[in-house]
């Protein structure tokens, strides 16, 4: 990612953030919709992942000029995933969901969304990797 690629994400995403809760429903919504498939993974009621998700990806966004900082927490969540059932062919369908989601704001342009895809390209590559890692990198890690 270029440095004016994390700036597009780190202030669109700003945008995002008074509406975070909307904004996960809407994202759940439309995942579920896409990926029938991986409802059963999650409980029936998702409001506490839509919590969990908007902040984990507030922590995300904010540490994308220095990978380094995100890695152990992003690790450990790639490894929590797994016990979720969740297969590396699922991160594209959340990606699709989230940047469909992100789209809904007015301020979405082509260079927008080719920061965000970007931007989760990293991320996702990122937790299959941890996923598929043999051990921990650190096992205090969150
Ligand atoms: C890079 C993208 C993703 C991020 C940032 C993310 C983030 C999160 C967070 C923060 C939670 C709350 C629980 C925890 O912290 O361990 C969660 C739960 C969950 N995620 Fe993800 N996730 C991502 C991708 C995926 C994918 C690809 C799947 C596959 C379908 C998935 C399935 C789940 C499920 C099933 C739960 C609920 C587990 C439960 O509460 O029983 N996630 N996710």
């Amino acid at each position: 990612m270029t440095p004016d690629q994390i700036t597009l994400v780190q202030t669109s995403f700003a945008k995002v953030a008074p509406i975070s809760d909307k904004a996960a429903e809407l994202f759940y919504g439309r995942l579920f919709e896409i990926a029938p498939q991986v409802r059963v993974l999650f409980p029936d009621d998702v409001t506490d992942q839509r919590k969990k998700l908007m902040a984990t990806l507030a922590v995300v966004v904010k540490g994308l000029s220095n990978l380094d900082t995100i890695l152990p927490a992003a690790s450990a969540l790639a490894r929590r995933h797994v016990q979720y059932g969740a297969e590396p062919a699922h991160y594209s369908v959340v990606g699709a969901a989230l940047l469909w989601m992100l789209g809904l704001g007015s301020s979405w342009t082509p260079d927008v969304a080719a920061a965000w895809t970007a931007a989760y390209s990293t991320l996702s590559e990122l937790m299959i990797s941890a996923a598929n890692s043999p051990r921990p990198e650190q096992a205090s890690a969150k």
